[in-house]
């Protein structure tokens, strides 16, 4: 089963994406996690995307197909993957159903103040990339991961002002993949302003059915 989980920053994306690929035996390709691994480790594409990232722009389309490409390539892709951040274009979409099959695409629903407030205060985990938030989903000991214990991080592109352009960036070049994969029929919407431990009990009732109807 091959997902992609699709929806503007803050909607949840990361949170629903590493539960559900654990629950469903998928790999997890946040796009997003590799290019920030990419400019912990300063490598060249590291260097290249910081200032895309920090100013809340994309990453050139090339470079980032590139980077899915090759990804999908690896073995744990081979029973499944979930796309946490990618497509983010329609190029991109585009050149991944080129490359790949694409099962099903759900977009989280959550409006774009709610998405601004959750980003204010979200601390990242950089160990498995879980996210919290101290006012609507805290972790169970301060500032520490609940699944691996490393101390949580705030994101560096998490500043208001950065948000307000990634949600523009967003509108612009994100928002018509909605179109674009409902006129395929292969689109599921998702209340996303639920609580966490709900929205994925209503993913995995939704996929649970869907592999029934595949098999
Ligand atoms: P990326 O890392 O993908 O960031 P994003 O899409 O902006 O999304 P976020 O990670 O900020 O939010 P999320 O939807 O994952 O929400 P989360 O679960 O954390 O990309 C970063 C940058 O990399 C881009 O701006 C771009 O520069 C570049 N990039 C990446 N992919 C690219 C591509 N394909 N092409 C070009 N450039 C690319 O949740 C947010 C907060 O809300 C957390 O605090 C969480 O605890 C909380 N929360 C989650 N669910 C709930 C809930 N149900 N109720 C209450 N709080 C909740
Ligand atoms: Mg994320």
């Amino acid at each position: 089963m091959n997902l992609i989980l699709l929806g503007p920053p803050g909607s949840g994306k990361g949170t629903q994406s590493s539960r559900l690929a654990k629950e469903f035996k998928l790999a997890h390709i946040s796009t997003g996690e590799i290019l920030r691994e990419a400019v912990r480790s300063k490598s060249y594409l590291g260097e290249k995307a910081n200032h895309y990232i920090h100013t809340g722009q994309l990453v050139p389309d090339e470079v980032m197909i590139e980077i899915v490409q090759e990804r999908l390539k690896a073995l744990d892709c081979k029973e499944g993957f979930l796309l946490d951040g990618f497509p983010r274009t329609i190029h991109q979409a585009e050149m991944l159903e080129a490359f790949t099959r694409i099962h099903l695409v759900v977009a989280l629903k959550v409006e774009e103040e709610e998405c601004v407030q959750r980003l204010a205060s979200r601390k990242t985990c950089p160990g498995c990339g879980l996210t919290y938030n101290p006012v609507n989903h805290p972790p169970k000991k301060e500032n520490v991961c609940d699944q691996c214990g490393a101390v949580l991080i705030l994101r560096g592109d998490d500043k208001p002002e950065t948000v307000r352009e990634r949600l523009k960036v967003y509108v612009k070049l994100t928002a018509p993949l909605i179109e674009y994969y409902q006129r395929t029929g292969r689109l599921e919407f998702v209340d996303g302003t639920l609580a966490p431990d709900k929205i994925l009990q209503n993913l995995k009732n939704m996929l649970q059915s869907k592999i029934l109807l595949w098999k």
